[in-house]
């Protein structure tokens, strides 16, 4: 059984929706596109007001999906931006010298050769994706923070662009994949700085046992689960970071149990690398493997690679300057990035008077949305609540770009926009 026959679609109007073999949707009335770039066009339709090209069509694994699908004015529910659209066809961990492609293709070589290639892999599945699969399937439950407007970026009620790789667990069980790698592009929405961005990549791993595996020792299938879980993770840490220190901390999600975080030291520091668990039975239960027990990981690949290539600042990810994407090459793991330059920062405070509805993710989507990857940092410097119960707040942003310095007159523009925009989009009122 396919996923596809039990997700509800994006896009309700079903009569235009083929199934494509990679899980894609195809749109017949998108097919006046190519298929193989990202199509830039004059704005269209649209109220807002941006810096930077509109992207009307993106291409995902050969199958084009339109602006309008994705991106909807109309749609109370919709909180895409089109910073965020353009980002949907890019598949950085599909390039082989990119810092993301570079560590996904070290982590299937520790999978190829400690498990005789038994591990499959996915890497094009659509990040597009129903709250069924994102949410339901994984055993998130209906009051989880993770399922907010605030947190998740709706296509509509039904569909999200996948928070995490665990979105594909449930599909690929029920497709007969017992141990598997998933890689791919996952959106959140997120404050701002040198750490975080609303899109990153994860590797999922999965791995099925069936009793015989764990029936000739004498401990129970669960320890078995964790005991092996652990043990190639220890594994898979050394083959990335050498012989580094780490340790296991408990920690808690929804669908596993017992679920670990795995710390690795690090510049004196401890870091979380990735999260992983035993899964809960009643993933496999719906899959029909009751008998069985499995593990979990997943890890966030840009966390990696900051700590591997040295890379000061997630942006950077997403440059296409020379002087970034020339310093890494095919299987050069642990490459030390080499800063081409510290262009100066500046700084401009913000203060408004906020309302109920008002949160720090919806305000830094407006900052991002307006100064796209010229954001480097946005920081809640002052907070208050008077005697008539208002409350203010004031944030720092930080403008500054990894390519050039940035003038005077291009910032003040910039940061008059915010203003406009905070205004008509969050209902604060500016101080
Ligand atoms: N999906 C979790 C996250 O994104 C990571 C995880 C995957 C944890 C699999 C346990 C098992 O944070």
């Amino acid at each position: 059984m396919t996923i596809f026959s039990v997700q509800s679609t994006i896009f309700s109007r079903a009569s235009v929706v083929l199934l494509s073999s990679n899980g894609l949707k195809r749109f017949s009335f998108a097919s006046s596109f190519s298929s193989n770039a990202v199509y830039s066009s004059p704005l269209p339709k649209t109220k807002k007001r941006r810096c930077y090209p509109i992207v009307s069509a993106v291409d995902i694994a050969g199958v084009t999906i339109a602006r309008n699908d994705v991106v909807r004015d109309d749609d109370p529910t919709n909180n895409v931006p089109d910073s965020i659209f353009s980002k949907l066809g890019m598949q950085l961990h599909r390039r082989d010298k990119h810092p993301i492609g570079i560590i996904k293709n070290a982590i299937y070589d520790y999978f190829d050769s400690n498990y005789a290639k038994e591990f499959e892999k996915f890497e094009d599945l659509s990040p597009i994706v129903s709250t069924k699969q994102n949410f339901d399937d994984v055993l998130v439950p209906a009051d989880h923070v993770s399922r907010s407007l605030n947190d998740t970026y709706y296509v509509d009620p039904q569909t999200v662009l996948r928070c995490h790789t665990s979105a594909h667990q449930a599909e690929l069980l029920r497709k007969g994949h017992r141990r598997f790698l998933v890689t791919g592009d996952v959106y959140r929405r997120d404050s701002i700085d040198a750490t975080h961005y609303p899109v990153f990549h994860q590797m999922e791993g999965f791995c099925v046992f069936s009793p015989e595996d764990w029936n000739e020792s004498d401990i129970d299938s669960t320890l078995h689960a964790a005991e092996d879980l652990k043990k190639c993770l220890e594994g898979l840490a050394r083959h990335l970071f050498g012989a580094v220190e780490m340790r296991w901390v408990d920690t808690y999600f929804p669908f596993t149990n017992p679920s670990f975080e795995l710390e690795i030291y690090f510049k004196e520091d401890w870091l979380e690398v990735l999260g992983c668990g035993v899964t809960e039975q009643g993933i496999l239960k719906q899959s029909g493997l009751d008998n069985n027990v499995a593990w979990a990981f997943g890890l966030g690949l840009e966390r990696l690679a900051m700590v591997l290539f040295d890379i000061p600042d997630i942006r950077l990810f997403w440059s296409s300057d020379e002087r970034f994407t020339s310093q890494f090459g095919k299987g050069e793991l642990g490459v030390k990035f080499k800063p081409f330059s510290k262009y100066p920062p500046c700084y401009k405070d913000i203060s408004f008077w906020i309302s109920d509805s008002f949160t720090e993710n919806n305000f830094c989507e407006v900052v991002r949305g307006i100064a796209g990857d010229l954001v480097e940092e946005v920081k809640l410097i002052d907070n208050f609540t008077n005697k008539k119960g208002m409350t203010s707040h004031c944030y720092r942003i930080v403008f500054r770009s990894m390519e050039r310095s940035l003038t005077d007159e291009e910032v003040n523009n910039l940061q008059s926009k915010v203003r406009d925009e905070v205004q008509r989009k969050l209902n604060v009122e500016l101080r």
